[in-house]
């Protein structure tokens, strides 16, 4: 569904009239209804146009575990779990997510109650200061399913064979999330242990 609105505004002009118009429709503000599933809620939105998936999370629905580094596609800080597949939520629109399903690092576990992945990164030291963290843990869980279901990555030596769980893959595969306090080999660490392999 698409609203206007309407905002107020004055003008002068030669000194005759201070105000042209008390209220004008200079600006159309487009807006749309979306609904989708947020951590397993119903979440629905009259939202314009221009907001994205993660100022969506973070401004409207107030799930801030969900973090803005770069803004633009670069960090991956704000990678969230869209109907299974890891997305930066920065580079999206939330009205092109009616209907779908979206996991945060807020639905993948709680303290008291914490996904393995999240748990993992707290044993072996996986973040210093943590703001990377939600995105690298939930790429982590996705990049495990990624390998399970044998999509290959750049490292894939063999695609006629299953792709392994190995430093490298998880290396190249986590590549997209960057982490300024160089936590990456415990994040190594940690995937490898949920993964339950020795690399
Ligand atoms: S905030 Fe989205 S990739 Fe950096
Ligand atoms: S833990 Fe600080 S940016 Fe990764």
């Amino acid at each position: 569904m698409v609203a206007t609105a309407t905002v107020p505004v004055t003008s002068t002009s030669a000194g005759s009239q201070t105000r042209l118009q008390s209220e004008a429709s200079v600006v159309d503000i487009h807006c749309t209804r979306v609904a989708f599933a947020v951590n397993g809620t119903r979440q629905e939105l009259e939202i314009d146009n221009r907001t994205t998936l993660l100022d969506a999370l973070r401004e409207h629905l107030h799930l801030t575990g969900t973090k803005k580094g770069c803004d633009h596609g670069q960090c991956g800080a704000c990678t969230v779990i869209v109907d299974g597949r890891r997305i930066n939520s920065c580079l999206t629109l939330a009205v092109m997510h009616d209907g779908d399903e979206v996991t945060t690092i807020e639905g993948l576990g709680q303290p008291g109650n914490l996904h393995q992945m999240q748990a993992a990164f707290v044993k072996h030291d996986g973040f210093q200061c943590g703001y990377c963290t939600p995105g690298q843990i939930c790429s982590a869980v996705v990049v495990l399913e990624e390998i399970k279901a044998n999509i290959p990555s750049h490292v894939t030596e063999d695609l006629t064979e299953q792709a392994e769980i190995t430093t490298a893959e998880i290396r190249e595969r986590m590549s997209g999330n960057i982490c300024r306090c160089g936590a990456y080999s415990n994040i190594v660490d940690a995937i490898t242990e949920v993964a339950g392999v020795r690399t």
